[in-house]
């Protein structure tokens, strides 16, 4: 099947339900939601979905901590987080949870059908458990000195100096970070899925999908070193779900999560009115494409074990791993002495949206390349080319067919410059779909000075005060207007909500991609409000957590 007729599921990574998003998780939803955005203006059919990521030890002994049941934390972080996504204008179709029944049901089902094809086996471990608190520790939550480099304070699955990787155990003298004890070894059964046996399998898919070369490079180093069989349970105390006939044991967070992109689907497919068909997304046939967006940190999980969890139940496999770096903030990690943290919230309380949308679509390229956002660059770059290129074509010539012309548009010269405009499109939706928003967004910006210096020569001002010229005028804005209606569309799938304003602006609606090629001529118009202003230090320094 033609790969544009295919129905496509895009998710992004399911953010935990444990604390506030901050904007370096925005840099993957915004890279999702602008590729998603653009397929959709191209009118394809595509299912972009989302959810808490829910369970866990971290998000069970913080719901302890405040004396909240999990689920209800979870849930409270559920609705902010959805908050916070539809504010930076994320438009998922829909945002769940993975602590759903849906959920459950079809975590059951893979887990069945891995057990069925021999994918599963037990196996008694020693595992770093803490005598105090009664619990088995996760990796995390034990912390003491490198074995390798002797690094104090590391936590217990690797050293963040060196690098090195162990077992909580080997660390020198290790604490609980919960009881400060030293931890004991303690034997317990677990589930393991025979990674192992899909190395071959593995090695082969991911020279089937689209996935950037660095992280095959990465993934090719982990076959060299051989996989190692996961271990998918998790003792009580545990927040999460039950493993059919076991007492006390639950699913590892990470063997649901990612089946929580199909609960996701699912659910909206129950919702009637949602018109979306599972199976019409999600299954093995050769009609649907399956869209994973990550950051860097998970690409592990999600180009091993997954598509090993999927294969072993029969089930379709990803066609495309996009893979995001992460954010620096003036050239730091984020971080909250260097007041280089930004919660997602603070940004929203002071600054617009599609800024940041803009500035990130501008950093970046299909690589997983880290990225800063240097907050002196951000302001410059937005004043810069949205205000000051882009918004400005509209308000250089507007007043003069509000106030002149009866707000009615006359007919376009200059054909030349038009087509010029309407001939590039193609290649900046190439570069929309290859996710080289730092490419399109400069060749966009550079169309964007063409239609400035178009108004810099012809000076409407100026001849306005003639009325010979009038009729001249008319047309060289009419002109400049349709410049600004095309690179519109173009800036659509960043900045939606302007976009929408222009839409109200040209008295035009729903602008798709194929719509840069029509022409508003003896058109009529609203009165020109103007569609975004210009970003100011002290907002800059306001969003700058305290
Ligand atoms: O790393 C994380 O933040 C995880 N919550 C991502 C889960 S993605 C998916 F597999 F659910
Ligand atoms: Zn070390």
């Amino acid at each position: 099947m033609n790969e544009a007729n295919k129905n496509i599921l895009v998710t992004n990574a399911l953010p935990y339900a444990n604390g506030p998003i901050h904007i370096g998780h925005m840099v993957g939803y915004i890279q999702a939601d602008i590729w998603v955005r653009f397929q959709k203006m191209q009118q394809r059919n595509i299912v972009y979905v989302c959810a808490s990521d829910a369970h866990g030890a971290p998000i069970m002994l913080s719901a302890e901590e405040l004396g909240v049941e999990p689920d209800e934390l979870a849930e409270q972080y559920t609705k902010q987080h959805a908050k916070d996504f539809s504010d930076f204008l994320i438009e998922f179709d829909n945002y769940y949870s993975t602590h759903t029944e849906e959920n459950e049901a079809l975590v059951l089902e893979i887990f069945e059908q891995l057990k069925q094809s021999d994918c599963i086996e037990k196996k008694i471990i020693e595992q770093a458990y803490d005598k105090q608190e009664k619990m088995f520790l996760p990796d995390r939550y034990v912390r003491g000195t490198c074995p390798q480099c002797k690094s104090g304070d590391q936590y217990g699955d690797s050293c963040e100096k060196c690098g090195a990787t162990y077992k909580p155990t080997d660390l020198i003298e290790p604490k609980s970070v919960l009881s400060g004890e030293a931890p004991i070894l303690k034997e317990s059964e677990h589930y393991f899925m025979k990674l192992k046996k899909f190395e071959s399998f593995l090695e082969n898919w991911i020279n089937q999908i689209q996935i950037h070369d660095s992280v095959k490079s990465k993934l090719n180093e982990w076959f060299q070193i051989g996989l190692k069989d996961w271990d998918i349970s998790r003792d009580h105390p545990y927040f999460g779900f039950k493993i059919p006939d076991e007492d006390e044991k639950y699913f590892y967070v990470w063997l649901d999560a990612p089946i929580g992109y199909l609960a996701s689907l699912k659910n909206l497919s129950n919702k009637k009115e949602s018109g979306i068909n599972y199976e019409d997304y999600f299954s093995d046939n050769d009609n649907c494409r399956l869209v994973h967006f990550i950051g860097k940190d998970i690409i592990y999980f999600h180009a091993l074990f997954w598509p090993a969890v999927l294969e072993g139940a029969g089930l379709k496999k990803p066609d495309a791993i996009f893979v995001n770096g992460f954010l620096t903030v003036n050239g730091e990690k984020m971080s909250k002495s260097r007041r280089t943290f930004i919660k997602a919230r603070s940004y929203l309380e002071h600054n617009n949206p599609e800024y940041l949308r803009y500035y990130f679509a501008y950093k970046t390229n299909s690589g997983i390349d880290d990225f800063d956002l240097d907050t002196i660059d951000f302001k410059n770059r937005v004043n810069s080319d949205i205000v000051g290129k882009w918004i400005n074509i509209a308000s250089r010539c507007s007043k003069f067919i509000n106030q002149h012309f009866d707000n009615t548009l006359g007919k376009t010269i200059d054909e030349s410059l038009l087509e010029n405009f309407e001939n590039a499109s193609d290649e900046i939706s190439e570069l929309y779909e290859n996710r080289e928003f730092g490419q399109a967004m400069r060749k966009i910006m550079l169309l964007a000075d063409q239609a400035n210096q178009y108004l810099d020569q012809e000076k409407p001002w100026v001849m306005i005060k003639d009325t010979k010229m009038k009729e001249h005028v008319l047309e060289v804005c009419t002109t400049a207007i349709n410049l600004f209606f095309k690179l519109m569309i173009m800036l659509k799938p960043v900045m939606p909500n302007i976009a929408k304003n222009g839409e109200i602006f040209l008295n035009v609606k729903n602008l798709e991609w194929q719509n840069i090629h029509d022409r508003l001529t003896n058109h009529e118009i609203n009165d020109y409000k103007p569609l975004i202003t210009r970003i100011t230090s002290e907002s800059i320094e306001a969003m700058l957590d305290k």
